[in-house]
């Protein structure tokens, strides 16, 4: 624990090995390999996805699609810095679909968001953030152990199974996915407007 809050990454480091090997569940099958978390040992924020997209699972690190490039730019605008943070994902496969060539992206259940549980408890009790992060509905299960309402509970703090503060706000994905230039505008800027919530919740330096 010391190690970890000293900025080495000691036991999160043998947590990731670890994780490499995880059959906790069977999405192990499937994916290339686990995305475990990244970030700092001693982030005051934890940012929590839901599970790695076709991108992560084949560079082996989390938020690096669109959706994360996406996440990146508006940390960036918010005035965050992501090398401060810590990101990772309630569920460290990628679980997908094939469909010809492509892999389509395919919610993790229940089961998987438990078996997955013990390793983003790792991460939250070796870093022990001031505050997680939700980014929609499966890091609110995972972090909560409750399928709460994102949109109801948007903005709010609510405790994770360790204790820790947890905000709620919607995934980005789901700003690539509004059709319509001035709606996804809209939600954009109300996400970022989150982020500068967020901020104000972290750890100054
Ligand atoms: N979506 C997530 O929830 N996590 C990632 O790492 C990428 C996309």
């Amino acid at each position: 624990m010391d190690a970890a809050k000293e900025g080495k990454l000691g036991p999160l480091k043998t947590a990731r090995e670890e994780a490499a090997d995880c059959t906790r569940c069977d999405l192990y099958k499937n994916a290339t390999q686990t995305v475990f978390g990244e970030g700092g040992a001693k982030a005051s924020v934890v940012f929590v996805g839901e599970q790695p997209g076709d991108r992560e699972d084949i560079e082996g690190r989390p938020f690096v699609g669109p959706a994360g490039r996406l996440f990146d730019t508006i940390l960036e605008e918010t005035g965050i810095d992501r090398k401060k943070t810590y990101v990772t994902n309630a569920v460290k496969h990628f679980k997908f679909q094939s469909r010809g060539k492509r892999r389509i992206h395919s919610k993790p259940n229940a089961g998987e968001i438990r078996a997955c549980r013990w390793w983003l408890g790792q991460e939250l009790t070796m870093i022990q953030p001031d505050l997680a992060v939700a980014l929609g509905a499966t890091a609110v299960r995972a972090l909560t152990g409750k399928a709460l309402a994102v949109n109801t509970l948007r903005g709010s703090v609510v405790e994770s199974a360790e204790g820790v503060p947890v905000f709620i706000t919607v995934h980005p994905s789901s700003l690539l996915r509004i059709p319509d230039r001035e709606a996804r505008h809209t939600a954009r800027e109300r996400f970022a407007e989150d982020m500068r919530k967020v901020k104000t919740m972290m750890r100054k330096g």
